[in-house]
């Protein structure tokens, strides 16, 4: 019975918007580029490109499959594939919420560096003259004003998803990724007029990156980075493209969408580094990655370039917001489905509106000990021995999700189909409507054994290493 709760996507463009928001996030701007300068340049490339064709793309269409087959959110889909294998959903239903727990925070983080931005514009002095260093200190350690501009950031993104796929989700997605896209544009031109700008190039394609960022070159952990950093990229393994697989329509080409997605993403990925890195040097600032780059780092580049630097940095922390937000909608999208299918299959329908409400809730709840933790600064949270050996609560957060379900997630969905239910079982759904699968011997053997051969070495050196091992 169709459960009207639920809805579809409009149309081809839309699907592939949303797809492309999920995938292009906070990941691509602070991980990547800092990532492919410290572990080797362009080598770096090919090893991510690598797995982003080996696991990305055929996790991506497997769990397009998945999802449209069964047109169902992720714990009812895999219980489809077999009652003993519902547990793979929860994971994937986990994931998100997990996720959202910080990701909120962080997009909350931008909120206030955007509106700091414009109001300098307007001559307000919102950051106090502060260093990047300085300010972003002093804010942290400010829980409830974190948590005010978290809350601001989860009601947004709660009122989009409570619109519903085509006139929620999709919507904010037809204006927020072009949009992203030209803001990218806007910046990297920007950044090319910039005195000593070449560095950044330099800093991510060559080899002298890692003397840049003082680093060595290590193959095995080039391949671990490479690999964790694919996988939160483009959403894999936390059954996004599960969910969003089950508001597609039949006539859809599932291959070439696992094909295009994930290649967006990367070209995302590499141009999020020209907004970034050529700045950053131009400015005579230093190359690091994670938060300390997008707050610190950047706020002083952009504190550095004098008045237009207002501009550049609004600009910037905008374009932030786009890719947090398209991408924390589809995490809640996620839970809240799961929560409108389980009730529908128990005969206690629940309207959109109320489960995203209620999964809001929830991560909000979440979200709170990360306010409070400030990035591992605070005395009460480091008390917990997993989280001090961590550092912070935001990365025990990314340990659980990226480092351990994510991975397993992805090994088993690609064990059960592959091994259990037959090739025929994904490549019925792919074939759909006279739709060709491109590549299908090529997901025939990587479905079956290289993919999970390759995600079980991402998830044991990945767990490893987040535990400093
Ligand atoms: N892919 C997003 C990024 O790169 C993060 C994300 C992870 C979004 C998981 C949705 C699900 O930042």
């Amino acid at each position: 019975m169709e459960n009207k709760n639920r809805g579809s996507f409009s149309g081809s463009l839309g699907f592939i918007l949303t797809a492309v928001g999920s995938a292009v996030g906070l990941g691509n701007l602070w991980g990547f580029p800092y990532k492919m300068g410290a572990n080797g340049g362009f080598p770096f490339l090919i090893i991510y490109l690598v797995f982003v064709i080996f696991c990305g793309v055929v996790v991506m269409g497997l769990e397009m499959a998945i999802g449209r087959k069964t047109g169902k959110s992720p714990v009812l889909a895999m219980g489809e594939l077999g009652k003993q294998y519902k547990f793979v959903g929860w994971l994937s239903v986990l994931c998100p919420i997990i996720i959202s727990g910080f990701y909120s925070v962080l997009i909350g983080y931008s909120v206030r560096y955007a509106w700091g931005f414009l109001m300098e514009i307007f001559g307000s002095d919102s950051f106090g003259g502060m260093s990047g260093g300085d300010f972003f200190g002093a804010y942290t350690a400010e829980p409830m004003q974190v948590m005010l501009f978290t809350i601001i950031t989860l009601a947004a993104c709660g009122l989009i998803v409570a619109g519903g796929i085509a006139g929620g989700i999709e919507k904010f997605n037809k204006v927020g990724i072009p949009g992203l896209f030209v803001l990218l544009i806007v910046i990297i031109v920007y950044n090319f007029t910039l005195p000593g700008a070449s560095q950044g190039l330099t800093y991510m394609f060559t080899s002298k990156g890692m003397e840049m960022a003082g680093t060595e070159f290590d193959f095995f952990n080039a391949c671990r980075v490479a690999a964790g950093q694919m996988l939160f990229s483009c959403s894999l393994g936390m059954g996004i493209m599960i969910t969003y697989g089950s508001y597609m329509k039949p006539e859809e080409s599932i291959s070439r969408n696992a094909w295009i997605i994930p290649a967006a993403d990367t070209l995302a990925a590499i141009m999020a580094g020209l907004a970034i890195f050529p700045a950053v040097f131009a400015q005579g600032g230093t190359p690091n990655g994670g938060v300390g780059l997008l707050f610190i780092t950047m706020h002083d580049t952009f504190t550095s370039m004098g008045n237009i630097g207002n501009v550049i940095g609004f600009l910037f922390y905008v374009l932030v917001i786009f890719a947090g937000v398209s991408s924390l909608i589809s995490l809640m999208e996620v839970a809240s489905a799961h929560f409108i299918d389980s009730n529908e299959a128990k005969g206690k329908p629940v309207s959109r509106k109320n489960a995203v409400l209620v999964m809001t809730v929830i991560i909000f709840v979440l979200s709170i000990p990360v306010c409070l933790d400030m990035l591992g600064g605070s005395a009460i949270t480091t008390q917990i021995p997993l989280v001090s050996k961590i550092g912070c609560l935001v990365d025990t957060y990314d340990f659980f999700t990226e480092g351990i379900m994510m991975p397993l997630a992805a090994i088993l969905m690609c064990l059960i189909v592959g091994w259990k239910k037959g090739h025929s079982w994904y490549e019925e759904e792919m074939e759909k409507c006279g739709n060709k699968i491109i590549g299908k011997s090529f997901f025939r053997v990587s479905i079956k054994y290289i993919t999970p051969a390759m995600m079980t070495f991402v998830l044991i050196s990945l767990a490893l290493s987040y535990l400093g091992i």
